[in-house]
């Protein structure tokens, strides 16, 4: 019989870079725990974990900006999840930004993006839910343009351990 880790380990959902800003200090990080769980209201999770240095500052925030990466941005996923900024990392530097319209970190090249109100955060063991409603969005994603999955990154080093 397959195990939980045999079932997970099947799994190459997509990857998503997730932002906050508090105090006018950008903060992101890699994600691949994030789903929409509702479709009416529209709603999206996202985990963060409690080690991140990005779930601080989630936490002093009421928006969250998720993007959506293009097959080929290994690069952009390198640089948010193996990288912290606890260890005083500024992702920033080489990843253009603007702040969007509800006051989240915008990453200018990636496929989409959409900025999400907080409604909830629920503590799911070593990472925290993040219930999001979602505000604006922009860029294009299709299911022609693909998008960077987690079988693709599987092998990246995480700045986090967990
Ligand atoms: C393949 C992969 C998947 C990851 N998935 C998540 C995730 O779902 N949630 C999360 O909070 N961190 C996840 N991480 C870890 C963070 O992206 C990583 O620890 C990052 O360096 C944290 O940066 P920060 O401390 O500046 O926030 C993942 C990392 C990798 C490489």
């Amino acid at each position: 019989m397959a195990s939980f880790d045999d079932f997970t380990n099947a799994l190459d959902y997509p990857m998503y870079v997730v932002t906050a800003s508090a105090d006018g200090r950008p903060s992101g990080c890699l994600v691949g725990f994030a789903s929409q769980c509702s479709i009416n209201p529209p709603r999206f999770l996202v985990w963060l974990s409690k080690e991140n240095h990005t779930t601080e500052v989630a936490a002093r925030t009421d928006v969250l900006a998720v993007h959506l990466l293009g097959p080929d941005q290994q690069g952009l996923a390198a640089l948010f999840g193996c990288l912290t900024a606890d260890q005083g990392a500024d992702k920033f530097a080489s990843a253009p930004w603007q702040p969007g319209p509800g006051g989240a970190p915008v990453l200018c090249h990636v496929t989409a993006w959409f900025e999400g109100r907080i409604e909830q955060r629920f503590d799911g063991g070593d990472h925290v839910g993040h219930l999001l409603a979602p505000l604006e969005s922009g860029g294009s994603a299709s299911p022609a343009r693909g998008q960077l999955t987690y079988s693709a990154v599987r092998n990246l080093e995480p700045g986090h351990p967990a």
